[in-house]
């Protein structure tokens, strides 16, 4: 059998976890985990909502329409938009992911243009699809090339992937603004922002505005949800919506059912509202002393954050992948997420924040502060 290979390897996430695992097995000794972009303070607790949810109904033994449930689309459009959008804007995938890789091949540009540290997965995309790559270093490099992103798409981030930084509302939203009137499309993919918001933030209200603009969404982080595969796009192109119910269509036949009605009991549910601030709050309230205490103990790599201010759930340290290793710390090498600065950035780790302190604590209080 002939195969049609795309050269591109599994994320090094999954190489780092396998490696920590067997050196737990082979030592005895606890191993964290903070590779993963996974919230692990607490779990978030569902066994209250589920018993809402009726497993022998046609809705979750059925097909799903491709581009989501009403019900469910429509409780995003409160959530996140006020109710001002509408849900025919609104797409549900099996997780951000496949709303990345849809969105990737739907919109008609150039090239894209990702920051110089990005999450790996996007340029992997972009390579099985065949998209033409480009990097940007900072808001300030992006005005400086507008009219060569005339017709290109940027994506951006924000908590971004590895650096976990949050840029100033205002700013991330004035860039959008210019990218937009410059005839630029922006790929918005913020699935850390609702760890740190919840239906009071109006910034996707603000979005509204702007016409060249994809949101990309996913429950992974902002409820704890990885396991079950689910996240949104949003577009207020009526062409882009139809490529992309297409594409679901007969790409997925639909997203599963189960784990749409379960998001969509915690939305809207009161028992489903207080699980989700249960889980959001303690979640933030440990990812915020982590951070502290990253600062406090001179391991944030202050270099990458001139812009924008650590905030979770990811952070850099300035302790190399080998040291933190050493230290039974998984985590990874800040460069696995460039192309172009692979060796000045070899010394540089990011690791996941969102876990308990006191354990954080524990692992992190032997390494010699770099101060
Ligand atoms: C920046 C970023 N975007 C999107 C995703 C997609 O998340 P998922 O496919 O788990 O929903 C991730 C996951 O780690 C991410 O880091």
């Amino acid at each position: 059998m002939k195969i049609k290979k795309t050269g591109v390897s599994l994320p090094a996430i999954h190489e780092m976890g396998r490696k920590i695992q067997q050196l737990s097995i082979e030592t005895g000794q606890e191993y964290l985990f903070l590779q993963r972009g996974i919230n692990s303070v607490v779990n978030i607790d569902l066994s209250e909502v589920v018993q809402n949810i009726d497993f022998n109904s046609k809705e979750i033994q059925t097909y799903p329409p491709s581009q989501g449930r009403a019900e469910l689309r429509e409780a995003i459009n409160n959530e996140y938009f006020g109710g001002k959008s509408d849900i025919s804007c609104i797409s549900i995938c099996g997780g951000g992911m496949p709303g990345i890789d849809n969105a990737f091949q739907i919109v008609d540009v150039h090239k894209i243009y990702l920051p110089v540290y990005h999450w790996g997965n996007y340029h992997n995309v972009m390579k099985i699809r065949n998209i033409e790559y480009d990097e940007y270093d900072s808001f300030d490099n992006l005005n400086r090339i507008l009219p060569e992103l005339k017709d290109c798409a940027v994506l951006l981030g924000d908590p971004g992937n590895p650096f976990g930084n949050k840029y100033d509302d205002e700013e991330i939203f004035a860039m959008i603004k210019k990218l937009d009137d410059n005839g630029t499309a922006v790929f918005y993919d913020s699935p850390y922002r609702r760890v740190f918001y919840d239906k009071n933030d109006n910034f996707y209200i603000r979005l509204l505005d702007i016409d060249n603009l994809v949101i990309l969404d996913s429950f992974s982080k902002s409820l704890g949800l990885s396991g079950q595969r689910l996240g949104f796009v949003h577009s207020k192109s009526n062409e882009f919506n139809h490529e992309m119910a297409v594409r679901l269509a007969f790409a997925t036949n639909g997203t599963n059912a189960f784990a749409q009605i379960l998001v969509e009991n915690l939305l809207t549910t009161e028992i489903g509202k207080k699980a989700v601030n249960n889980f959001k709050t303690k979640t933030v309230t440990e990812i915020t002393k982590n951070i502290k205490y990253l600062k406090e103990s001179g391991f944030i790599a202050n270099e990458f954050y001139h812009e924008s201010e650590p905030t979770g759930i990811f952070a850099i340290v300035n302790i190399s992948e080998d040291e933190l290793l050493a230290n039974r710390i998984g985590s990874v090498s800040l460069s696995k997420f460039t192309l172009s600065r692979k060796n000045e950035s070899a010394k540089y780790s990011r690791v996941c924040v969102s876990i308990d302190h006191e354990k954080f604590v524990e692992f992190f209080k032997n390494i010699k502060t770099k101060r």
